[in-house]
């Protein structure tokens, strides 16, 4: 447990002696030197400096943590992509561990959830908030509906408008097609820790003020409140759901409100023992793995690079609210989220992140040792 804090603690201070600013202002001045850049390298090489590459696919990024990418000594930009080889293996394993069957019975939603491109044999299961703007983006220019000169001026709100109507889905062919697609394309997904993605989906859905989060808050907040407020309220607007009532809603077994895809399991979503996935990306390292699937799919394409537009999300990751957001949880609701992802956590190889063991070793009388190494915490509720 003292390793734990001391890793903890290691991470923190490490972050806190990069001045915010300095790391709020990254990505601004990458997106004010973008145009320059272009004109300077024109396209994307696949041989650049691993330095500005880094930097420059940071920017383009969709997630939270754009901008805290280069500081952060915890997010593995560096490492080498985990192979094909891997991965194919990994879920072979634990797919048989869950007992899959062998079954090819692909659900109606499965075959939607997938973009295919035939021009390159490529597959990708489509999560929304993992890195799902950049690549609608890069299948647009796979698919030859935008170019490498144009693919920039789509403003990320056009891009989901175009890329509905022009990116192909699974659920278009026919039997046969599917099954040959499945067998001979190279497939991928990009995934997120559970923990951290559930807290993004709720910030940016309901703790915000945007067109997507009035949906959102009308959608599900105003019966979230309804039904898992001690004393029920009704707001006309859905506004002001607590973390801990959405994660009420989640854990009822009899929710009659139903899932949404920026929360439920990326294995409902992607379905990862039907799909042999060749390649599982991770936000935590979504530039090399970015990198990766595009070196494998079509190794010939010049990437253009970030508009200035792409650079307005927000700049706090949401790793830095982990604690203060699941610190309002039960112990009891901490572990059955856990139960609710196990399949995510497993498939993806995933571990319970520190910030969470942090919180569940706070007055516990178990060893936190033991949860670890069985990266199991299934027995403690
Ligand atoms: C396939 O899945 C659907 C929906 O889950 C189910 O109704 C159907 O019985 C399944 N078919 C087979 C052959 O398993
Ligand atoms: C982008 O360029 C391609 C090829 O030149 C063209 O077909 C397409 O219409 C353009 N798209 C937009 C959105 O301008
Ligand atoms: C939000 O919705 C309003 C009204 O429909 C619209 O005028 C505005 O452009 C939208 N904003 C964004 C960012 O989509
Ligand atoms: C993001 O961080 C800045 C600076 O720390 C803070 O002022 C702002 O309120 C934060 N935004 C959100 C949505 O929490
Ligand atoms: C898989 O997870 C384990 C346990 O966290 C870790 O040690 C290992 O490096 C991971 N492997 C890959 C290829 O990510
Ligand atoms: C630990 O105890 C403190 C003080 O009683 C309490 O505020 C906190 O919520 C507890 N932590 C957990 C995870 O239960």
């Amino acid at each position: 447990m003292r390793l734990l804090q001391r890793a903890n603690g290691a991470t923190a201070s490490t972050i806190m002696r990069i001045p915010i600013r300095l790391l709020i202002a990254i990505p601004t001045v990458i997106g004010a030197l973008a145009p320059i850049l272009l004109l300077l390298t024109n396209y994307w090489p696949s041989t650049r400096h691993h330095t500005d590459s880094r930097l420059l696919v940071t920017s383009f990024s969709d997630g939270n943590r754009v901008g805290l990418q280069t500081g952060d000594a915890d997010v593995k930009v560096t490492s080498a992509p985990v192979s094909p080889e891997w991965w194919r293996n990994h879920l072979k394993i634990n797919c048989r561990k869950l007992g899959y069957n062998g079954n090819r019975n692909f659900s109606k939603t499965l075959l939607q959830n997938i973009i295919v491109d035939d021009r390159h044999k490529a597959m990708y299961c489509l999560i929304p908030k993992v890195a799902s703007t950049t690549w609608r983006r890069i299948f647009l220019l796979l698919s030859g509906y935008a170019s490498v000169e144009n693919i920039t001026s789509i403003l990320p709100n056009e891009i989901y408008d175009k890329s509905n109507k022009y990116l192909k889905r699974l659920s278009v062919y026919t039997k046969e097609e599917i099954e040959y697609r499945v067998d001979n394309y190279f497939k991928f997904v990009f995934v997120r820790e559970p923990y951290e993605r559930l807290l993004s989906a709720f910030r940016n859905k309901f703790l915000v003020n945007t067109n997507s989060s009035s949906y959102f808050k009308g959608r599900f907040g105003k019966k979230i409140i309804k039904n898992y407020r001690f004393e029920p309220e009704s707001d006309p607007d859905g506004n002001g759901v607590k973390f801990s009532e959405f994660v009420d809603y989640l854990l009822d077994k009899k929710r009659k409100i139903a899932m949404n895809e920026h929360w439920e399991t990326f294995y409902k979503m992607c379905a990862p023992c039907k799909i042999k996935y060749d390649f599982v990306g991770k936000m935590e390292s979504m530039l090399s793995d970015t990198d990766f699937v595009l070196s494998q799919i079509s190794p010939e394409i010049k990437f253009h690079l970030p508009s200035r537009t792409e650079l307005r999300y927000s700049h706090n990751k949401t790793s830095d609210f982990m604690k203060d957001f699941y610190r309002q949880l039960s112990r009891h609701s901490i572990f059955k989220l856990y139960q609710m992802y196990r399949n995510d956590f497993l498939l993806f190889n995933y571990s319970i992140p520190l910030e969470i063991l942090n919180i569940l070793s706070e007055n516990s009388t178990h060893s936190l040792e033991k949860i670890i190494s069985k990266n199991e915490i299934i027995d403690y509720v």
